[in-house]
């Protein structure tokens, strides 16, 4: 029994050290720097106190452990005043400094009361994965977010379903996702980079699946990243081309889209258009590669449980459609 329990918990540790998690402990944004040098100190305040009292509890009980011939009890302290006062004054005046610096905290990285943003996107979570829209500019992706560096976005966020949280450690803290309400937060970075997001409350079965990622790009990189996305889905030229063109705008459009501009709200299932400009599929959670890609159109549930996308695409289509798939930059 302990054994397995050892396997379990060693396995549990390696298994979560080969993957890259999300970390607040790496800001890259004014707001997530606030929020880790407040993390910092409130860390290096318990550290304090832990060494303190734990140090104080050893030392007394060493001190004054029971010696052969002691027969009396040992000196009693109870009802020392200035004791008494001590250790009163003391937690509370660690309660207000936190109370204080908690303020200021949240007062630097709440969303200014006439937010000027240079970008609006609308987060749409779905039971599991992420669809990103970006309605100024005609823009409806999935699980993968680009912004431009330096620039203030303003973020809405709406749910299809059930409460989500949206979470970025790196960038920002959660804000949740609640359907019938419009959320809001904001986003800013000042350094170019990938940075991981993660769904923060618990929505399901594939919850810890529902992943993504937020790309902060040079301006000029966002700008192409931009004109790519508004452009049409690549167009069937050969016959085969044909055929899965004409399947996906079919019967896969029931719960897919591949017009770049048409934001997938009521749609099931994720905007097709550029799928394969992402690096990643199913809400994040496998890259996306045409082995993957396969696997996944074989047997999806196999690969992420309880997921939307209960059918299997029939063989004699699969190469057809995984072919005209990987055109979609
Ligand atoms: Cu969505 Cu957890």
């Amino acid at each position: 029994m302990l054994r397995k329990y050892i396997v379990l918990v060693g396995g549990t540790i390696l298994l979560n050290a080969c993957q890259p998690s999300p970390t607040f402990l790496a800001p890259a944004s004014p707001i997530a720097n606030h929020e880790a040098s407040l993390y910092t100190i409130v860390l290096n305040m318990a550290l304090v106190v832990f060494i303190l009292v734990e140090g104080a509890l050893v030392w007394i009980v060493i001190r004054d452990r029971k010696r052969a011939g002691d027969e009396k009890l040992p000196h009693q302290l109870h009802g020392n005043m200035r004791l008494e006062v001590v250790w009163t004054a003391i937690p509370i005046l660690v309660v207000v400094v936190l109370f204080v610096m908690t303020v200021q905290t949240v007062n630097a990285v709440a969303q200014p009361a006439h937010l000027k943003s240079d970008l609006n996107i609308r987060v749409v979570g779905h039971r599991w994965w992420w669809e990103f829209d970006y309605p100024d500019l005609g823009i409806a992706t999935a699980n993968e977010l680009h912004i431009p560096v330096d620039t203030t976005v303003q973020v809405a966020l709406e749910s299809v379903d059930v409460i989500h949280s949206f979470w970025v450690p790196q960038l920002s803290g959660k804000t949740d996702v609640v359907p019938g309400q419009h959320n809001t937060m904001w986003l800013t970075s000042d350094q170019v980079g990938e940075y991981l997001g993660q769904c923060a409350e618990f929505c399901g079965t594939e919850h810890a699946l529902m992943r993504f990622k937020v790309f902060v790009d040079s301006q000029a990189d966002f700008d192409a990243w931009v004109a790519n996305q508004q452009q049409p889905a690549y167009q069937p030229q050969s016959e085969d081309e044909q055929a899965a063109y004409k399947e996906i705008t079919g019967a896969c459009a029931a719960c897919h889209s591949i017009d770049p501009a048409e934001m997938d709200t009521d749609k099931v299932g994720p905007n097709l258009a550029h799928l394969f400009s992402r690096t990643t599929f199913a809400g994040g959670a496998f890259d996306l590669n045409e082995s993957n890609l396969r696997s996944w159109l074989k047997d999806t549930q196999s690969m992420k449980p309880g997921n939307d996308m209960q059918i299997t695409v029939p063989s004699q289509q699969l190469d057809q459609i995984i072919a005209y798939l990987i055109h979609l930059k």
